[in-house]
């Protein structure tokens, strides 16, 4: 017996203790040690109500949680095995084999990753809509690469038509469910899409806000990853696992692809506390569930509202929803923070347009306050 099969064993042992634990007694397992995120917040943080990041108000599960207090006696040791054991249980629940997992420091580091493996001078441009969530277009901008942005379309899925006729395509990214428009590409259109372009393209299709979308026009498109070694997914536990602050992310793609993207990454990236939760996390049958049940009530509440004030809004298939505030929303983010309320950034492509998180109702309500305000 070595000391690796020891740790390996013994932070198995951790993860399902706390599980089960948390799952007969949540509240009892959480009380003595980790303060619940229903907790109030640091007095710095009361008076301000943040719905730009489009972040989990509800925190991580209490399994997640439990298992970050149990692993601190691990913080000692290189995160190696308890990775293996996540990367297997990820690749399980995606029907992949492990080596089909690499995970990252968020899904960040993953965008990041495709960016300085598959685009730059030498490999290729990267493609994307306009607007979309711009950390890849950094990174491909700052490896040397031409970045081609193209207009989404009037329902604000990705032109994929206009996207495949892009020459000498490195990456072409995407965000699907979309951020910052909330909307989706069809699954028959990007099934299509997939199925077409260059073997020589990477395709790599952001699935940060795939437990929010319910549309009959969506899925995953992880399954198609065995006939096509050009996909890669990437998948986070920032948004209904409610764990941004932890960075835990993770690609799916064919094995070689994989190992192209790990020969570029830092090694033991992603932390030990994030792998624990992370693990954990997938043991909650009710994390996901919650999650998305609670922002469709939310949403809905926000949505009737803006609804009677007469605003339009792009229907969202996610945890927030991008609102035509019929002016330029500028001088808008900048009175609501005056009031204490955050909302997402300027998008230069839909200038008219604000981003707004949905949290809890409290919240809602205090931004609705704060816009009346703002608006009069
Ligand atoms: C579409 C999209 N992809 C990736 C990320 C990065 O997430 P992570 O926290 O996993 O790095 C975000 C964060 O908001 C996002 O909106």
């Amino acid at each position: 017996m070595n000391s690796i099969s020891i740790s390996r064993r013994k932070f198995a042992q951790l993860l399902s203790a706390g599980a089960a634990c948390a799952a007969v007694k949540p509240a009892l397992a959480l009380a003595k040690t980790v303060p619940r995120m229903k907790d109030p917040p640091a007095p710095s943080l009361t008076r301000i109500v943040r719905l730009s990041s489009n972040e989990n108000p509800y925190g991580p599960s209490s399994h997640a949680l439990k298992a970050m207090t149990d692993a601190f006696n691990l913080a000692c040791r290189y995160p190696d095995e308890p990775a293996d054991l996540l990367s297997e249980k990820l690749a399980k629940l995606n029907s992949v084999n492990p080596n089909q997992i690499l995970l990252g420091d968020g899904s960040g580091e993953i965008l990041k990753l495709c960016a300085e493996t598959f685009t730059g001078a030498q490999r290729g441009k990267l493609v994307a809509g306009d607007p979309t969530f711009e950390a890849i277009l950094h990174h491909a901008t700052v490896n040397g690469a031409e970045v081609v942005k193209v207009p989404l379309t009037n329902t604000f899925a990705h032109d994929l038509a206009q996207m495949s006729t892009v020459a000498n395509a490195g990456v072409v990214y995407i965000c699907n469910p979309n951020n910052p428009t909330a909307s989706i590409t069809p699954k028959n259109e990007l099934a299509d899409f997939i199925s077409k372009i260059s073997p020589q393209t990477l395709i790599l299709v952001d699935e940060a806000y795939f437990h929010y979308a319910d549309s009959p026009n969506y899925e995953s498109v992880i399954p198609l990853i065995k006939d096509h070694p050009n996909l890669i997914v990437a998948r986070t536990f920032s948004k209904i696992y409610g764990m941004a602050g932890l960075r835990c992310g993770y690609a799916v793609a064919q094995p070689e692809t994989i190992a192209q993207l790990r020969s570029h990454q830092s090694w033991d990236s992603v932390n030990i506390m994030a792998v624990a939760a992370a693990g954990a996390s997938l043991n909650d049958p009710d994390q996901v569930t919650n999650g998305r049940r609670l922002n469709q009530e939310t949403r809905t509440f926000v949505t009737t509202q803006l609804d009677a004030m007469d605003f339009k809004y792009i229907p969202s298939q996610a945890n927030f929803v991008m609102i035509d505030v019929k002016r330029p929303v500028l001088p808008l983010i900048k009175a609501l923070k005056e009031r204490n309320v955050q909302v997402g950034r300027l998008f230069p492509a839909l200038p008219n347009h604000m981003r707004l998180t949905i949290g809890k109702k409290s919240e809602m309500e205090a931004f609705l306050s704060a816009f009346r305000q703002a608006l009069a």
